[in-house]
């Protein structure tokens, strides 16, 4: 297979976590007899230093001519730390989502057995959850109308949906839900938000083509303690833009850290791929980033956009025989761990490409189908 993918590290850590991803997508390639070729784009706080624009032209039609895009992350401390800033890094990524159509961003929150003890949950609550997030992606307060009005003391940002984007991701999850435990949480605070009384309107009335699929109604705030309470009784989970990422990273922490964490954000044209981490100023340049959200992020790359089931899953498998071996990075490092199996993240990425090659190995030795 021949495809073209672009790379976006884009800011902090963005730059040492994807530098690893496209490593094991180069392994992949050379190990199953693809041709990939690599393109690079700039996007956020380093775009911005560049060239003024958080996502310059030249960035976007690169984007919309390539087959599928793996990003880093954008933001700096200098835009967090004033509030006044005009132009954000953030736009960069904002803009791209909406003009690549990217609605819907699928969060698997995927608990590998080995990181049971990684978590501030106990063991015994984690064990076996399996969650699916569908997070809307390209409406509510994102992109709602915001301004200040009253000579600049008050503030808006407007909550807005239109019926047609709830369809089309509820129809996602839906399609989603049939291939694993037929059961879709839909997440909103319909109890208060007019728009969430639409979503739910919207969500009962697509439910009617799933009859094999169960449905249920949380409220968002019902939702985030559940999350933590009883994570095994969700399966997939379909929810609005702003709930979506704060429930996300609320989940992160089922799978032991915001570092074990891919997403891919799909919808009208090419794939996005991306760690749901941020930039982490705090800790970029000192090798200390997991770049394992990446990792699998490129494997959702493999499985979504490419349709390589089989590359995927020898993603997968690599990492989970990574983490079985005992390596760590220090975020999802325990008390148990030896200091010398707590490794950087190139060191990681390397464990995981020599991974990869055991997993092709025995892979070559079974008989074809
Ligand atoms: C995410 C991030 C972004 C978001 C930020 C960086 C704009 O937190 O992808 O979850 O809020 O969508
Ligand atoms: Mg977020």
């Amino acid at each position: 297979m021949e495809k073209k993918i672009v790379i976006l590290p884009g800011d902090g850590i963005g730059q040492e976590v994807t530098t690893e991803g496209r490593r094991v997508l180069e392994k992949i390639a050379d190990l199953f007899g693809h041709r990939f070729s690599f393109d690079a784009a700039q996007i956020g706080h380093e775009a911005i230093a560049a060239t003024g624009q958080p996502l310059p032209d030249a960035s976007l039609e690169k984007l919309k001519r390539c087959d599928a895009i793996l990003f880093g992350a954008v933001g700096h401390p200098r835009y967090d730390n004033d509030p006044t800033l005009k132009v954000r890094p953030e736009q960069g990524l904002l803009k791209m989502r909406k003009e690549l159509g990217l609605y819907a961003n699928l969060r698997p929150i995927r608990l590998f057995d080995e990181l049971l003890h990684a978590s501030s949950i106990k063991p015994e609550i984690l064990k076996g959850a399996d969650i699916l997030f569908f997070r809307e992606l390209t409406g509510d307060v994102y992109f709602g109308e915001k301004g200040r009005k009253d000579q600049g003391n008050t503030a808006y940002d407007l909550m807005v949906y239109q019926r047609y984007e709830v369809t089309r991701i509820a129809h996602m999850a839906f399609q989603a839900a049939r291939t694993r435990r037929k059961k879709v949480t839909s997440v909103d605070k319909a109890n208060v938000l007019e728009s969430s009384r639409l979503w739910r309107e919207e969500v009962q009335a697509v439910s009617q083509h799933y009859p094999d699929v169960a449905l249920e109604h949380q409220f968002v705030d019902a939702a985030a303690m559940k999350l933590i309470q009883q994570p095994r009784s969700f399966d997939v989970v379909l929810t609005g833009n702003l709930f979506g990422d704060i429930l996300t990273d609320e989940a992160s922490q089922i799978a032991g850290s915001m570092g074990m964490l891919a997403s891919a954000s799909v919808g009208d044209t090419v794939g996005l791929y991306e760690p749901i981490h941020g930039s982490a100023h705090d800790i970029t340049g000192q090798g200390m980033a997991n770049p394992l959200a990446s990792i699998l992020s490129a494997a959702l790359l493999l499985q979504i956009s490419f349709e390589l089931k089989q590359e995927a899953e020898a993603v997968i498998a690599a990492v989970e025989r990574t983490l079985q071996q005992g390596y760590r990075t220090r975020d999802i490092a325990d008390g148990g761990t030896a200091p010398d199996k707590i490794l950087t993240t190139a060191r990681m990425g390397d464990r995981v490409v020599e991974q990869l090659e055991q997993v092709a190995n025995a892979l070559e030795k079974l008989p074809r189908a």
